[in-house]
């Protein structure tokens, strides 16, 4: 799309984006990491720029993709390192979308020098739960620590499997989570079992359910900014 045929909706607003994964060391040279390309999330941040918002990316690791035009790109390794950048620039934010791929455990200890094979070689690796970023803003605006029209939206990978099929997985993440908005991505065998060519679904705190229906990147990160621009208008701020 030409962003000049773009609706400029986001004037005078600032987004916070999260994209791609972290990675957890073990030792000087390996790590524990995911698949995440990032692609969403830099579409999204792209995208808001054009359509008038200030954003702030906030990137772990992800395909080669290039920083988007106009936007103010924070570089991070670890969820530890996103949570600050994250905690930092929610501050004075109408959105903070969380699209990135945060590791949840990292290892408990870091080698300061490479594990070697032969004697005292692991078996194991200890991990411990790294701190939830979503969760943690959603308690932020909850105690008063961030104003309360700040719209948080969270993203999901989801699965059917034999407890249920995506949907109920999703609204049952979303009643945990406690955020505005999640977005919904149907992966993997799951899939099958779901409504033929839904990619997704969008779950909005007001209740509403839309299915997305499978489409570029591109245009998913239009219908969800489409839902973020809706939220950030109706919160008043
Ligand atoms: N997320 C986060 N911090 C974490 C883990 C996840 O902010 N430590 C965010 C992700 O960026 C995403 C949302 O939470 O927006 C949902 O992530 P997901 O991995 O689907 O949820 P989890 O609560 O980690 O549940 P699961 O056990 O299914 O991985
Ligand atoms: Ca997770």
């Amino acid at each position: 799309e030409r962003a000049d045929a773009l609706p400029r909706d986001l004037d005078g607003r600032r987004i916070v984006v999260s994209a791609g994964g972290t990675r957890e060391p073990l030792d000087p040279v390996r790590f524990l990491g995911n698949r995440s390309s990032g692609k969403q999330g830099y579409e999204i941040a792209r995208l808001a720029a054009q359509r008038g918002a200030r954003v702030t990316l906030i990137a772990g690791y992800t395909a080669e993709l290039a920083d988007p035009a106009a936007v103010d790109v924070i570089r991070v390794r670890t969820a530890q390192e996103m949570k600050e950048a994250v905690d930092k620039s929610a501050h004075g934010a109408d959105a903070v979308v969380m699209a990135a791929a945060v590791a949840d455990f990292r290892p408990v200890t870091v080698a300061t020098s490479k594990i070697k094979k032969g004697a005292g070689e692991p078996d194991t690796i200890p991990l411990t739960r790294n701190d939830d970023i979503l969760a943690g803003l959603v308690q932020a605006r909850r105690d008063g620590g961030l104003p309360a029209a700040t719209r948080i939206v969270g993203f999901a990978a989801e699965t059917g499997d034999e407890y249920g099929d995506v949907l109920t997985h999703a609204r049952e993440k979303f009643a945990r989570k406690g955020c505005d908005l999640l977005v919904v991505n149907a992966v993997g065998e799951g899939k099958a079992f779901e409504v033929d060519s839904n990619d997704g679904w969008l779950l909005a705190a007001d209740g509403s359910e839309h299915a997305l229906a499978h489409g570029s990147k591109a245009l998913m990160a239009s219908r969800v900014l489409d839902a973020v621009t809706d939220l950030i208008a109706r919160a008043g701020a």
